[in-house]
Protein backbone atom coordinates (compact mmCIF):
# COMPACT_ATOMS: atom_id res chain seq x y z
CA UNK A 1 0.00 0.00 0.00
CA UNK A 2 2.73 2.20 1.18
CA UNK A 3 4.64 1.72 -1.82
CA UNK A 4 1.78 2.27 -4.07
CA UNK A 5 1.05 5.44 -2.35
CA UNK A 6 4.49 6.27 -3.23
CA UNK A 7 3.76 5.26 -7.05
CA UNK A 8 1.41 7.59 -7.25
CA UNK A 9 2.73 10.47 -5.69
CA UNK A 10 5.14 9.96 -8.05
CA UNK A 11 2.36 11.16 -11.06
CA UNK A 12 -0.20 13.03 -9.20
CA UNK A 13 2.00 16.04 -8.00
CA UNK A 14 1.53 17.43 -12.05
CA UNK A 15 -2.45 16.96 -11.83
CA UNK A 16 -2.50 15.82 -15.51
CA UNK A 17 -5.87 14.87 -16.28
CA UNK A 18 -5.93 11.33 -17.64
CA UNK A 19 -7.81 11.67 -20.50
CA UNK A 20 -5.56 13.18 -23.06
CA UNK A 21 -3.57 10.09 -23.04
CA UNK A 22 -6.57 8.22 -24.54
CA UNK A 23 -6.07 10.02 -27.65
CA UNK A 24 -3.56 8.89 -30.26
CA UNK A 25 -1.44 11.62 -31.30
CA UNK A 26 2.80 11.97 -32.31
CA UNK A 27 3.01 14.10 -29.24
CA UNK A 28 5.97 12.43 -26.59
CA UNK A 29 3.89 12.08 -23.24
CA UNK A 30 6.08 14.44 -21.48
CA UNK A 31 5.47 17.00 -24.36
CA UNK A 32 1.99 16.33 -23.45
CA UNK A 33 2.39 16.74 -19.42
CA UNK A 34 4.67 20.14 -19.95
CA UNK A 35 1.72 21.75 -22.00
CA UNK A 36 -0.90 20.42 -19.36
CA UNK A 37 0.56 22.08 -16.81
CA UNK A 38 1.74 25.25 -18.56
CA UNK A 39 -1.99 25.46 -19.79
CA UNK A 40 -3.32 25.24 -16.15
CA UNK A 41 -0.45 27.72 -14.52
CA UNK A 42 -1.03 30.13 -17.36
CA UNK A 43 -5.32 30.24 -16.68
CA UNK A 44 -4.54 30.28 -13.04
CA UNK A 45 -2.15 33.25 -13.60
CA UNK A 46 -2.84 36.95 -14.33
CA UNK A 47 -1.06 37.41 -17.62
CA UNK A 48 -2.41 40.10 -19.84
CA UNK A 49 -1.28 37.92 -22.55
CA UNK A 50 -3.12 37.40 -26.06
CA UNK A 51 -2.89 33.59 -25.89
CA UNK A 52 -4.08 33.99 -22.28
CA UNK A 53 -7.54 35.51 -23.57
CA UNK A 54 -7.68 33.14 -26.69
CA UNK A 55 -6.45 29.81 -25.71
CA UNK A 56 -9.57 28.57 -23.78
CA UNK A 57 -9.63 24.91 -22.79
CA UNK A 58 -11.58 23.70 -25.19
CA UNK A 59 -9.41 24.71 -27.94
CA UNK A 60 -5.82 24.17 -25.97
CA UNK A 61 -7.66 20.04 -26.23
CA UNK A 62 -8.15 20.64 -29.98
CA UNK A 63 -5.13 21.99 -30.64
CA UNK A 64 -2.64 20.27 -28.27
CA UNK A 65 -2.91 16.52 -30.38
CA UNK A 66 -1.81 18.12 -33.73
CA UNK A 67 1.89 19.09 -35.47
CA UNK A 68 2.58 20.54 -38.74
CA UNK A 69 3.03 18.77 -41.76
CA UNK A 70 6.36 19.01 -42.35
CA UNK A 71 8.49 19.91 -39.64
CA UNK A 72 6.20 18.49 -36.67
CA UNK A 73 6.26 21.42 -34.41
CA UNK A 74 3.34 21.06 -31.83
CA UNK A 75 1.36 23.71 -30.18
CA UNK A 76 4.02 23.98 -26.71
CA UNK A 77 6.79 25.11 -29.74
CA UNK A 78 4.46 27.66 -30.56
CA UNK A 79 3.32 28.63 -26.63
CA UNK A 80 6.48 28.53 -24.64
CA UNK A 81 7.29 31.80 -24.62
CA UNK A 82 3.85 32.91 -23.27
CA UNK A 83 3.76 29.72 -20.81
CA UNK A 84 6.60 30.76 -19.06
CA UNK A 85 6.51 34.63 -19.23
CA UNK A 86 3.35 36.19 -17.67
CA UNK A 87 4.33 39.39 -18.88
CA UNK A 88 3.95 38.67 -22.30
CA UNK A 89 1.69 40.74 -24.10
CA UNK A 90 1.26 38.65 -27.27
CA UNK A 91 3.02 35.36 -25.63
CA UNK A 92 3.12 33.61 -29.15
CA UNK A 93 5.50 32.50 -31.66
CA UNK A 94 4.90 30.27 -34.98
CA UNK A 95 7.51 27.81 -34.68
CA UNK A 96 7.45 26.78 -38.68
CA UNK A 97 5.48 28.81 -41.68
CA UNK A 98 3.33 26.12 -41.32
CA UNK A 99 2.30 26.62 -37.98
CA UNK A 100 0.08 29.95 -39.06
CA UNK A 101 -2.03 27.23 -40.87
CA UNK A 102 -2.09 24.33 -38.26
CA UNK A 103 -2.24 26.24 -35.41
CA UNK A 104 -4.50 29.06 -36.94
CA UNK A 105 -8.27 28.90 -34.61
CA UNK A 106 -5.14 30.82 -32.13
CA UNK A 107 -2.74 32.31 -34.16
CA UNK A 108 -6.44 34.13 -36.31
CA UNK A 109 -8.06 35.75 -33.22
CA UNK A 110 -4.59 36.98 -31.81
CA UNK A 111 -3.46 38.42 -35.54
CA UNK A 112 -6.68 39.93 -36.12
CA UNK A 113 -6.47 41.51 -32.37
CA UNK A 114 -2.97 42.80 -32.46
CA UNK A 115 -2.56 44.37 -36.12
CA UNK A 116 -6.75 44.46 -36.99
CA UNK A 117 -5.97 42.34 -39.70
CA UNK A 118 -8.73 39.58 -40.15
CA UNK A 119 -9.07 35.88 -41.37
CA UNK A 120 -10.62 36.60 -44.91
CA UNK A 121 -8.22 39.83 -45.16
CA UNK A 122 -5.42 39.92 -47.65
CA UNK A 123 -2.39 41.16 -46.99
CA UNK A 124 -1.73 43.54 -49.70
CA UNK A 125 1.67 43.07 -52.58
CA UNK A 126 4.57 45.03 -51.24
CA UNK A 127 4.50 48.76 -52.39
CA UNK A 128 7.21 50.41 -50.93
CA UNK A 129 7.10 53.72 -53.81
CA UNK A 130 10.17 55.86 -53.20
CA UNK A 131 11.94 57.50 -50.19
CA UNK A 132 12.28 60.96 -51.82
CA UNK A 133 8.76 61.33 -51.18
CA UNK A 134 9.53 62.39 -47.87
CA UNK A 135 11.69 65.39 -47.27
CA UNK A 136 13.53 65.35 -44.07
CA UNK A 137 11.42 66.10 -41.26
CA UNK A 138 13.98 67.65 -38.83
CA UNK A 139 16.27 69.58 -41.37
CA UNK A 140 17.99 71.52 -37.87
CA UNK A 141 18.62 69.27 -35.79
CA UNK A 142 16.31 70.12 -33.41
CA UNK A 143 13.61 67.41 -32.35
CA UNK A 144 14.99 64.20 -34.15
CA UNK A 145 17.94 62.25 -32.46
CA UNK A 146 17.85 58.95 -35.06
CA UNK A 147 16.15 57.64 -36.99
CA UNK A 148 15.91 53.40 -38.08
CA UNK A 149 13.38 51.20 -40.17
CA UNK A 150 13.75 47.44 -40.06
CA UNK A 151 11.69 45.03 -41.68
CA UNK A 152 12.27 40.92 -40.70
CA UNK A 153 12.31 38.52 -43.47
CA UNK A 154 12.49 34.55 -43.39
CA UNK A 155 14.78 32.04 -45.82
CA UNK A 156 11.79 29.82 -47.71
CA UNK A 157 12.53 26.25 -47.01
CA UNK A 158 13.55 26.28 -43.07
CA UNK A 159 11.17 26.31 -40.12
CA UNK A 160 12.18 29.15 -37.35
CA UNK A 161 13.98 29.17 -34.21
CA UNK A 162 12.54 25.94 -31.84
CA UNK A 163 12.73 23.59 -34.81
CA UNK A 164 15.72 24.90 -36.24
CA UNK A 165 18.92 22.26 -36.03
CA UNK A 166 22.35 23.02 -35.35
CA UNK A 167 23.07 22.85 -39.16
CA UNK A 168 20.16 25.23 -40.30
CA UNK A 169 21.86 27.61 -38.45
CA UNK A 170 24.95 27.44 -39.94
CA UNK A 171 23.58 26.48 -43.49
CA UNK A 172 21.53 29.96 -43.33
CA UNK A 173 24.11 32.21 -42.00
CA UNK A 174 26.61 30.58 -45.06
CA UNK A 175 23.41 31.26 -47.45
CA UNK A 176 23.12 34.43 -45.67
CA UNK A 177 26.59 35.76 -45.97
CA UNK A 178 27.13 34.84 -49.51
CA UNK A 179 24.68 37.25 -50.67
CA UNK A 180 26.69 40.13 -48.08
CA UNK A 181 29.58 39.01 -50.53
CA UNK A 182 27.62 40.54 -53.58
CA UNK A 183 26.57 43.68 -52.19
CA UNK A 184 28.36 46.50 -53.48
CA UNK A 185 28.68 50.66 -53.32
CA UNK A 186 27.22 52.23 -50.35
CA UNK A 187 25.90 48.76 -49.13
CA UNK A 188 29.43 46.76 -49.17
CA UNK A 189 30.59 46.12 -45.76
CA UNK A 190 31.67 43.57 -43.20
CA UNK A 191 30.30 40.46 -41.29
CA UNK A 192 30.90 40.09 -37.60
CA UNK A 193 30.18 36.42 -36.16
CA UNK A 194 28.79 36.05 -32.55
CA UNK A 195 31.01 33.22 -32.10
CA UNK A 196 34.17 35.36 -32.93
CA UNK A 197 33.12 39.03 -31.28
CA UNK A 198 34.86 39.96 -28.46
CA UNK A 199 32.87 41.23 -25.56
CA UNK A 200 34.12 44.85 -25.09
CA UNK A 201 33.25 44.86 -29.19
CA UNK A 202 30.13 43.71 -28.35
CA UNK A 203 28.92 45.52 -25.71
CA UNK A 204 29.92 48.56 -27.45
CA UNK A 205 27.64 47.61 -30.23
CA UNK A 206 25.03 47.17 -28.06
CA UNK A 207 25.40 50.30 -26.31
CA UNK A 208 24.97 51.95 -29.74
CA UNK A 209 22.11 50.38 -30.75
CA UNK A 210 23.65 48.41 -33.43
CA UNK A 211 23.36 44.91 -32.46
CA UNK A 212 21.07 42.75 -30.28
CA UNK A 213 20.84 42.23 -26.79
CA UNK A 214 20.88 38.42 -25.69
CA UNK A 215 19.05 38.95 -22.52
CA UNK A 216 15.53 38.61 -23.75
CA UNK A 217 13.35 36.35 -21.54
CA UNK A 218 10.91 36.10 -24.44
CA UNK A 219 12.90 34.44 -26.97
CA UNK A 220 14.82 32.34 -24.72
CA UNK A 221 11.72 30.54 -23.63
CA UNK A 222 10.44 30.64 -27.13
CA UNK A 223 13.24 28.59 -27.87
CA UNK A 224 15.39 31.19 -29.86
CA UNK A 225 18.60 30.92 -27.96
CA UNK A 226 19.44 27.23 -28.67
CA UNK A 227 22.91 26.45 -30.50
CA UNK A 228 24.23 30.13 -29.45
CA UNK A 229 26.16 32.43 -30.76
CA UNK A 230 26.60 29.12 -33.48
CA UNK A 231 25.15 31.04 -36.70
CA UNK A 232 24.58 34.16 -35.37
CA UNK A 233 25.85 37.48 -35.96
CA UNK A 234 25.65 41.03 -37.77
CA UNK A 235 26.61 42.37 -40.96
CA UNK A 236 27.47 46.13 -41.09
CA UNK A 237 28.44 49.00 -44.05
CA UNK A 238 31.06 51.06 -43.74
CA UNK A 239 29.26 53.83 -42.66
CA UNK A 240 26.93 51.53 -39.94
CA UNK A 241 23.93 52.86 -41.54
CA UNK A 242 22.96 49.24 -42.86
CA UNK A 243 22.92 46.36 -40.26
CA UNK A 244 21.70 43.38 -41.19
CA UNK A 245 20.71 40.40 -37.99
CA UNK A 246 21.43 36.66 -38.56
CA UNK A 247 19.83 34.55 -37.04
CA UNK A 248 18.50 36.65 -33.73
CA UNK A 249 14.53 36.58 -33.50
CA UNK A 250 14.09 36.10 -37.13
CA UNK A 251 16.56 34.40 -40.13
CA UNK A 252 17.36 37.83 -41.19
CA UNK A 253 16.16 41.75 -39.70
CA UNK A 254 17.64 44.29 -41.90
CA UNK A 255 17.90 47.43 -40.94
CA UNK A 256 18.71 50.92 -42.23
CA UNK A 257 19.31 54.26 -39.79
CA UNK A 258 21.45 57.12 -39.19
CA UNK A 259 21.22 60.48 -36.88
CA UNK A 260 18.75 62.64 -37.90
CA UNK A 261 15.54 62.76 -39.12
CA UNK A 262 15.89 61.92 -42.78
CA UNK A 263 13.11 59.39 -42.75
CA UNK A 264 12.95 58.91 -46.57
CA UNK A 265 16.93 59.03 -46.98
CA UNK A 266 16.67 55.92 -44.62
CA UNK A 267 13.55 54.51 -46.37
CA UNK A 268 15.19 54.71 -49.57
CA UNK A 269 18.30 52.88 -47.91
CA UNK A 270 16.32 50.23 -46.19
CA UNK A 271 14.60 49.20 -49.96
CA UNK A 272 17.45 49.33 -52.28
CA UNK A 273 19.20 46.55 -49.15
CA UNK A 274 16.01 44.52 -48.92
CA UNK A 275 15.59 44.44 -52.84
CA UNK A 276 19.41 43.67 -52.81
CA UNK A 277 18.88 40.85 -50.41
CA UNK A 278 16.06 39.36 -52.36
CA UNK A 279 18.28 38.49 -55.62
CA UNK A 280 20.26 36.85 -53.80
CA UNK A 281 17.59 34.26 -51.35
CA UNK A 282 14.12 33.39 -51.61
CA UNK A 283 12.01 34.81 -48.65
CA UNK A 284 9.03 33.28 -47.11
CA UNK A 285 6.04 34.56 -48.30
CA UNK A 286 2.09 33.71 -47.66
CA UNK A 287 -0.69 35.28 -50.05
CA UNK A 288 -2.79 36.10 -46.69
CA UNK A 289 0.03 36.87 -44.14
CA UNK A 290 2.42 38.83 -46.52
CA UNK A 291 5.93 38.23 -45.16
CA UNK A 292 6.30 34.76 -42.46
CA UNK A 293 8.58 35.47 -39.96
CA UNK A 294 8.59 34.04 -36.33
CA UNK A 295 6.18 36.59 -34.41
CA UNK A 296 2.95 36.91 -35.37
CA UNK A 297 3.62 41.11 -34.24
CA UNK A 298 6.31 40.60 -37.48
CA UNK A 299 3.48 39.73 -40.30
CA UNK A 300 2.55 41.52 -43.53
CA UNK A 301 5.25 44.07 -44.25
CA UNK A 302 7.14 43.33 -41.06
CA UNK A 303 8.24 47.33 -41.01
CA UNK A 304 8.91 48.95 -38.34
CA UNK A 305 10.27 52.41 -38.26
CA UNK A 306 11.18 54.58 -35.47
CA UNK A 307 12.72 57.62 -34.38
CA UNK A 308 14.04 58.76 -31.26
CA UNK A 309 12.98 61.86 -30.72
CA UNK A 310 13.62 64.57 -27.79
CA UNK A 311 10.22 66.35 -26.56
CA UNK A 312 11.38 68.27 -24.03
CA UNK A 313 8.06 71.61 -23.42
CA UNK A 314 5.24 68.30 -24.47
CA UNK A 315 4.81 68.06 -20.45
CA UNK A 316 3.16 64.61 -20.27
CA UNK A 317 3.60 61.34 -21.95
CA UNK A 318 -0.25 61.06 -22.66
CA UNK A 319 0.27 63.81 -24.37
CA UNK A 320 2.88 62.15 -27.04
CA UNK A 321 0.47 59.20 -26.43
CA UNK A 322 -2.97 60.98 -27.57
CA UNK A 323 -1.13 62.52 -30.75
CA UNK A 324 0.76 59.76 -31.80
CA UNK A 325 -2.41 57.16 -31.53
CA UNK A 326 -4.15 59.44 -33.75
CA UNK A 327 -1.52 58.10 -36.81
CA UNK A 328 -1.61 54.39 -35.75
CA UNK A 329 2.06 55.19 -33.73
CA UNK A 330 3.26 53.39 -30.38
CA UNK A 331 5.66 55.52 -27.92
CA UNK A 332 7.68 53.81 -25.79
CA UNK A 333 11.19 54.35 -24.17
CA UNK A 334 14.77 54.53 -25.80
CA UNK A 335 16.00 51.53 -24.33
CA UNK A 336 14.21 48.41 -25.81
CA UNK A 337 10.80 46.91 -26.42
CA UNK A 338 9.55 47.21 -22.63
CA UNK A 339 11.36 50.39 -21.86
CA UNK A 340 9.65 53.83 -20.97
CA UNK A 341 10.70 57.13 -21.80
CA UNK A 342 13.42 58.69 -20.43
CA UNK A 343 14.18 62.51 -19.97
CA UNK A 344 12.03 63.80 -22.52
CA UNK A 345 13.00 61.36 -25.38
CA UNK A 346 10.80 59.14 -26.92
CA UNK A 347 11.08 55.68 -29.20
CA UNK A 348 8.11 56.37 -31.63
CA UNK A 349 7.19 53.86 -33.91
CA UNK A 350 4.19 52.43 -36.41
CA UNK A 351 1.89 50.14 -34.98
CA UNK A 352 0.67 48.61 -38.03
CA UNK A 353 2.71 46.22 -39.92
CA UNK A 354 -0.30 44.08 -41.69
CA UNK A 355 -3.34 45.04 -44.42
CA UNK A 356 -1.38 48.12 -45.78
CA UNK A 357 1.65 48.67 -47.80
CA UNK A 358 4.90 49.78 -46.98
CA UNK A 359 4.53 52.69 -48.38
CA UNK A 360 1.23 53.63 -46.44
CA UNK A 361 3.07 52.68 -43.23
CA UNK A 362 6.10 54.97 -43.70
CA UNK A 363 2.88 57.88 -45.51
CA UNK A 364 1.38 57.27 -41.84
CA UNK A 365 5.09 57.40 -40.18
CA UNK A 366 6.06 60.78 -41.55
CA UNK A 367 2.85 62.75 -40.94
CA UNK A 368 2.31 61.26 -37.47
CA UNK A 369 6.22 62.27 -36.75
CA UNK A 370 5.58 65.86 -38.42
CA UNK A 371 2.26 66.34 -36.14
CA UNK A 372 4.00 65.43 -32.73
CA UNK A 373 7.07 68.44 -33.60
CA UNK A 374 4.16 70.39 -34.20
CA UNK A 375 2.69 69.92 -30.95
CA UNK A 376 6.49 70.70 -29.52
CA UNK A 377 6.90 73.78 -30.86
CA UNK A 378 3.45 74.75 -30.11
CA UNK A 379 3.90 73.66 -26.13
CA UNK A 380 7.34 75.31 -26.68
CA UNK A 381 5.52 78.48 -27.73
CA UNK A 382 3.15 78.26 -25.13
CA UNK A 383 6.00 77.61 -22.40
CA UNK A 384 7.32 80.52 -23.59
CA UNK A 385 4.23 82.59 -23.57
CA UNK A 386 3.98 81.63 -19.75
CA UNK A 387 6.56 82.54 -18.83
CA UNK A 388 6.98 86.30 -20.52
CA UNK A 389 3.69 87.13 -18.79
CA UNK A 390 4.73 85.59 -15.25
CA UNK A 391 8.18 87.44 -15.62
CA UNK A 392 5.81 90.90 -16.22
CA UNK A 393 3.56 89.83 -14.02
CA UNK A 394 6.72 89.74 -11.20
CA UNK A 395 7.93 93.05 -12.40
CA UNK A 396 4.48 94.56 -12.06
CA UNK A 397 3.87 92.59 -9.00
CA UNK A 398 7.03 94.51 -7.73
CA UNK A 399 6.18 98.00 -8.93
CA UNK A 400 3.33 97.56 -7.00
CA UNK A 401 4.76 96.54 -3.97
CA UNK A 402 7.15 99.54 -4.40
CA UNK A 403 4.73 101.91 -5.06
CA UNK A 404 3.36 100.31 -1.57
CA UNK A 405 5.96 100.60 0.31
CA UNK A 406 6.41 104.18 -0.66
CA UNK A 407 3.17 104.99 0.53
CA UNK A 408 3.76 103.56 3.40
CA UNK A 409 6.94 105.03 4.17
CA UNK A 410 5.40 108.12 3.19
CA UNK A 411 2.18 108.23 5.49
CA UNK A 412 3.80 106.57 8.71
CA UNK A 413 5.28 108.88 11.12
CA UNK A 414 8.81 108.59 11.80
CA UNK A 415 9.55 106.48 14.43
CA UNK A 416 11.86 108.29 17.37
CA UNK A 417 13.66 105.96 19.67
CA UNK A 418 12.19 106.81 22.84
CA UNK A 419 8.45 107.85 21.59
CA UNK A 420 6.22 106.12 23.63
CA UNK A 421 3.03 106.08 21.42
CA UNK A 422 5.09 103.83 18.88
CA UNK A 423 6.48 101.40 21.82
CA UNK A 424 2.47 99.92 21.87
N1 LIG B 1 6.81 37.60 -27.11
C1 LIG B 1 6.83 38.90 -26.54
C2 LIG B 1 5.48 39.23 -25.94
O1 LIG B 1 4.58 38.48 -26.17
C3 LIG B 1 7.26 39.94 -27.55
C4 LIG B 1 6.32 40.16 -28.68
C5 LIG B 1 6.70 41.21 -29.70
N2 LIG B 1 8.09 41.48 -29.81
C6 LIG B 1 8.96 40.84 -30.59
N3 LIG B 1 10.23 41.18 -30.51
N4 LIG B 1 8.60 39.94 -31.44
O2 LIG B 1 5.31 40.21 -25.27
Amino acid sequence: MQCLRLRFRGILPRLVPIRYYAKKTDIPEDVMEEMEEGFINLCNSDSPSLLRKYLTRDLFDELKVKTTPTYKSNLLDCVRSGMYNFNSNVGIYAADPESYKTFAKLFDPIIEEYHGFKQGDKHPASCFGYGSDFPDLDPERKFILSTRIRCARSLDGFPFNPMLTHCDYAQLQTTICRAFDRLCGEFSGKYFAVCNMKEKVKEKLIADHYMFREDDPFLEQGMAFRYWPLGRGIFMNRQKTFIVWVNEEDHVRIISMEKGGDLGRVYERMIIGVESLAHEMKFAHDPHLGHINFCPTNLGTSIRASVHIKLPSISSEATVVDVAEKYSLQVRGTRGENSSPDNGIYDISNKRRMGVTEYQIITEMYNGIKAIIETECQAAMDMERIMKATAKDNMVLKGEEMQKIKRVDKCSPKKKPGDKKNRR
